[in-house]
């Protein structure tokens, strides 16, 4: 499960009609998508996937957010995606962000980042199943893979 991450285009991504952006971003760095659905995330789920910041004070503003409207949930792959994905991301607070970021070149804000990444295999190997069971992943090949790792020798 370490060459997966969940990525998620929050209801900011959909309402800004920035999902097709993001997307491409990732299709163009080759990385392969194996899950997809459009769904409106519970908050109860919002609690779960964010359980790590319980009792901080943003907590209750970002359950309440990532389940105010369909957010766009994503499984990637690719080696490294982790690293990777978090990169293109960006710093969490838009106004922060590196100009080239996902966050840096669409958000202004502290909260509303447009994107969740999942920050390590460990927390991936976590927050996948939080939305996906094992059969709503695909497994198959890119035709293109050995192009984007170098190994046509
Ligand atoms: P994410 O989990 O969504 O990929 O974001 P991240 O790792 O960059 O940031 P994290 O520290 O995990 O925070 C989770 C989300 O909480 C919101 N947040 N608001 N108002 C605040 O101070 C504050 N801090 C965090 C953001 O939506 C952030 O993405
Ligand atoms: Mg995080």
């Amino acid at each position: 499960m370490s060459k997966q991450t969940l990525i998620i285009i929050k209801p900011d991504g959909i309402q800004r009609h920035l999902a097709g952006e993001i997307i491409s971003r990732f299709e163009k760095k080759g990385f392969k998508l194996v899950a997809a659905k459009f769904v409106q995330i519970s908050e109860a789920l919002s609690r779960k996937l964010y359980a790590e910041h319980k009792g901080k004070p943003f907590f209750e503003g970002l359950a309440k957010y990532l389940s105010s409207s369909p957010s766009l949930l994503m499984v990637w792959e690719a080696e490294g995606i982790i690293d990777m994905t978090r990169k293109m991301l960006g710093d969490t607070f838009g106004y922060d962000a590196q100009p080239g970021t996902i966050r840096g070149d669409f958000s202004c804000s502290r909260g509303y980042n447009l994107v969740h990444g999942s920050d390590s295999a460990a927390s991936a190997e976590k927050e996948i199943p939080l939305f996906f069971g094992a059969d709503e992943i695909v497994d198959y090949e890119l035709a293109d893979s050995c192009w984007l790792y170098g190994r046509n020798d």
